[in-house]
C-alpha cells in the first residue's frame, strides 16, 4: 500500500477500518464511528457512512475530550452532559447516546472509536452495557491496530506462526508435500486416524474424494483416507495455504456409517450432518430428478436458496437452466411480464419485439420461485394455469406454448394462515407443495454449528486471503449454545468479521465473541434471551434501521448488504414494517 506521510496512521488503513467498523456495528447492532487525533472521520456507518477523510466540524467537543484525556467517555443524556453543553449542534443532534474509546498504541492515543445510538431503544442498549462495550470495542481496536501495523512487515517467521498455528489447531490437519504425499499431521489429525507420527511417516497414504463428481465448490466432502492397507473415512477439505496443500478435516466419522460402494450424492453446498440435515438430504437425493414440485419453507436464513440449487443441481435437468426469480422484490405488472413474457404491442411501453418469459426462458430447467407467499392472487391464478395445463400464454398473445419446467419455490410465510385469510389460493398450494422441504431452524440443528463454522472459516479466510485460524473449545461452545435468530446466515456474517478481526496466528476466543454470547455461556433457554421487553424495542430499532438505510443509500442491494440481510429478507422486512418503496 502507498503511503501518504500526511495521513495520520489509520487513514493510511482507512479502507480496513472501515470495513472493520462495518462489520462491529452489524454484530453489535449499534452504529459506529472512528476518527483519527486530527478529527477525521475514517469510518462510520448508518449517518455517519459519508465524508471518510473530511475533518469533522461537529460533535468534536467529545472527540477531543477522549483524545486528551485518553478515557472513555459515555454520553447517555445529551441535553444535560456538561460536555455537550457548549456544542453548535446542540439543537439538531440526534444522537441520544454515545460511547467512545480511545484507540491507544503504547502512550499515544491515535483516534477515538464510538458507538452511537440514534433511538431510545438503543440508547438503552448502550446504557445497559456500557462495560461490556467499553472493554470488547477497547480489546478489538488494540487488536486491530496492531494487526495492521504488523501486516506492512510481514514476511519473516511465516514460517513457524505456520507451523505454530497447525499445531494448535483443534481441527485434524494433514500437510502434503509437491507430490500430495502426506509429510505431516498435527495431533487431532492423528487421533483422528489412529496413527503416530512415525507410522504416518512410514505407511503409504491416499486421500480419494468419495464421490467422483467434480464440484466446483470445493466445499467439505467426504474423503476416503488410505493408511496402507486401511481405510478412514473422514469428512475434510483441500486446502492451499503459503505453498502447502493442506487436508483440513472437519470432524471423524467412525467406519460403520458408511459403505464405501454407495457414493453418497454431492452436497457440498450444503453443509450440515445433523440428523434433520441427513434426513433432508436423503429426501433431495431421493426427489431430485421427480418433475414434481417442491416447495420449500423456513426461517430466514436457513438456506432455502441453497436448497433450490441443489434439488436443480442433483436433477437431471442439472445442465439445463435454473432461473430464480424473487416474488416479493418485485411490482406486480413486472413480474407478470417476467415470468409470461408479452408478444410486441402487447401493452404501452412494452418492447416492439416482445420479450420472452422467464417460464419459457426455464423449460427443461428448473424455475425457482422465491419468496412465493408474496405473489398476488392475479398471479397465482395465471401461475395455476401454467402448472395444470404446462403451457405458458404470453401477455398479449392467443397461442399457448408448452413448457417443461420443474417449479421449486420457497416462503417463511404460514400457509394455513394465509390459506385461510383469502391470501392465497389452496389449490395452487398444493399443486406447489407436491414435495414439502422443512429447513429446521440452526439452533435445532444439532452439532452443525461446528461442520458450518469450519465451512465458512474455510470460505472466508479464502476470500480475504489469509491464514485459516483455529478456535478456542470455549468459543466453539458458545456459539454452540447461541440461539442464532438469522440462522445460518447470521454465522457467516459472524465468521466473517472474526476472521477479519482474528490476529494471524491466534485462535478465535471468546473475548473475540460479541458481547451478547456472554448471555448464550448461561443460557438453558435460548428462547428466552429475546422474548422479554427488548423483543419489541429490537423490532423498533430494526425499523429505524432500514428506513434510514433505505433513505440513505441509491439501491435495496447496498441497503441488504449494509444491513447483513437477504435481499429476499429486506424486501420482507420492508412489507412487515410498511416501509415507503416509491423512492426507487
Ligand atoms: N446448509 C448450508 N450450508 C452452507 N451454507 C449455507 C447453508 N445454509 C445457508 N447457507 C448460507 O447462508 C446464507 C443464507 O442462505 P439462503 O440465502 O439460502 O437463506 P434463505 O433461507 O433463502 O434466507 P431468506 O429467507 O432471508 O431469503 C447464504 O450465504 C448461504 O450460502
Ligand atoms: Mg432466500
Amino acid at each position: 500500500m502507498l503511503k501518504n506521510p500526511q495521513q495520520s496512521e489509520l487513514m493510511q488503513l482507512q479502507p480496513t477500518i472501515l470495513r472493520f467498523t462495518q462489520m462491529l456495528s452489524a454484530v453489535l447492532q449499534l452504529d459506529a464511528e472512528v476518527v483519527d487525533a486530527d478529527l477525521v472521520r475514517i469510518a462510520g456507518t448508518g449517518p455517519y457512512s459519508k465524508f471518510f477523510g473530511k475533518k469533522l466540524n461537529t460533535s468534536s467537543r467529545i472527540f477531543r475530550y477522549i483524545l486528551e484525556t485518553h478515557q472513555e467517555k459515555v454520553v447517555v443524556k445529551s441535553r444535560t452532559d456538561p460536555l455537550c453543553d457548549g456544542c453548535t449542534n446542540k439543537g439538531t443532534c440526534r444522537e441520544t447516546a454515545f460511547l467512545g474509546v480511545p484507540i491507544m498504541i503504547d502512550d499515544r492515543c491515535i483516534g477515538v472509536i464510538s458507538l452511537v445510538a440514534f433511538t431510545p431503544e438503543s440508547r438503552e442498549r448502550i446504557k445497559e452495557n456500557v462495560q461490556l462495550f467499553s472493554d470488547y470495542i477497547q480489546h478489538i481496536s488494540q487488536i486491530v491496530v496492531s494487526k495492521v501495523q504488523s501486516s506492512s512487515e510481514q514476511g519473516d517467521g511465516l514460517d513457524e506462526v505456520f507451523t505454530s498455528l497447525i499445531e494448535n489447531m483443534d481441527q485434524g490437519v494433514l500437510v502434503l508435500d509437491g507430490n500430495s504425499r502426506v509429510k505431516y499431521g498435527n495431533q487431532p489429525a492423528l487421533n483422528n486416524l489412529n496413527i503416530n507420527h512415525d507410522e504416518l511417516s512410514r505407511v503409504e497414504v491416499n486421500i480419494q474424494p468419495l464421490s467422483l463428481h467434480n464440484n466446483e465448490l470445493k466445499g467439505h466432502q467426504q474423503h476416503i483416507i488410505s493408511l496402507g492397507e486401511r481405510q478412514e473415512l473422514v469428512v475434510g477439505q483441500f486446502h492451499d495455504a503459503r505453498g502447502h496443500q493442506l487436508f483440513l478435516m472437519a470432524f471423524h466419522q467412525p467406519n460403520k456409517s458408511f459403505a464405501i460402494n454407495e457414493p453418497q450424492p454431492q452436497f457440498t453446498s450444503v453443509i450440515g450432518e445433523c440428523k434433520k440435515m441427513l434426513q433432508l438430504k436423503t429426501l433431495i437425493s431421493r426427489i431430485a430428478s421427480s418433475p414434481s414440485s417442491v416447495l420449500i419453507n423456513g426461517e430466514s436464513g436457513t438456506g432455502k436458496e441453497v436448497i433450490a440449487h441443489a434439488v436443480h443441481n442433483l436433477s437431471t435437468r442439472s445442465d439445463q437452466p435454473f432461473i430464480a426469480i424473487n416474488c416479493a422484490a418485485i411490482p406486480d405488472q413486472l413480474l407478470e411480464s417476467e415470468l409470461f413474457g408479452y408478444v410486441k404491442g402487447a401493452f404501452t411501453g412494452a418492447s416492439n419485439k416482445g420479450k420472452t418469459g422467464l417460464i419459457q426462458a426455464a423449460n427443461k430447467g428448473t424455475l425457482f420461485l422465491d419468496e412465493i407467499g408474496d405473489m398476488s392472487m392475479t398471479l397465482q391464478a395465471k401461475l395455476l394455469r401454467v402448472l395444470e395445463e404446462r403451457e405458458v400464454m404470453p401477455i398479449g398473445s392467443s397461442t399457448a406454448i408448452p413448457v417443461d419446467i420443474r417449479i421449486v419455490s420457497a416462503t417463511n410465510r404460514n400457509f394455513a394462515e394465509m390459506i385461510a385469510t383469502n391470501k392465497f389460493r389452496e389449490d395452487l398450494y398444493y399443486r406447489l407443495n407436491v414435495i414439502p422441504i422443512n429447513l429446521p431452524p440452526l439452533k435445532e440443528r444439532e452439532g452443525d454449528v461446528e461442520l458450518l463454522v469450519q465451512f465458512f472459516l474455510e470460505m472466508h479466510t479464502r476470500k480475504i486471503g489469509v491464514c485459516y485460524p483455529g478456535i478456542t473449545t470455549e468459543a466453539m461452545a458458545r456459539l454452540n449454545a447461541y440461539h442464532w435468530p438469522g440462522n445460518v446466515r447470521e454465522l457467516s456474517n459472524l465468521i466473517e468479521y472474526l476472521v477479519n478481526v482474528v490476529p494471524e496466528g491466534d485462535l478465535i476466543d471468546v473475548d473475540l465473541l460479541p458481547p451478547y454470547f456472554e448471555q448464550a455461556k448461561s443460557e438453558h433457554s435460548p428462547e428466552t434471551i429475546h422474548s422479554d421487553d427488548c423483543s419489541m424495542s429490537l423490532e423498533e430499532m430494526e425499523k429505524i434501521r432500514i428506513e434510514e438505510a433505505i433513505n440513505r443509500l441509491s439501491n435495496r442491494k447496498l441497503v441488504a448488504e449494509e444491513l447483513g440481510i437477504g435481499i429476499a429478507t429486506l424486501y420482507r422486512k420492508i412489507k412487515k414494517y410498511g416501509l415507503s418503496v416509491h423512492n426507487h
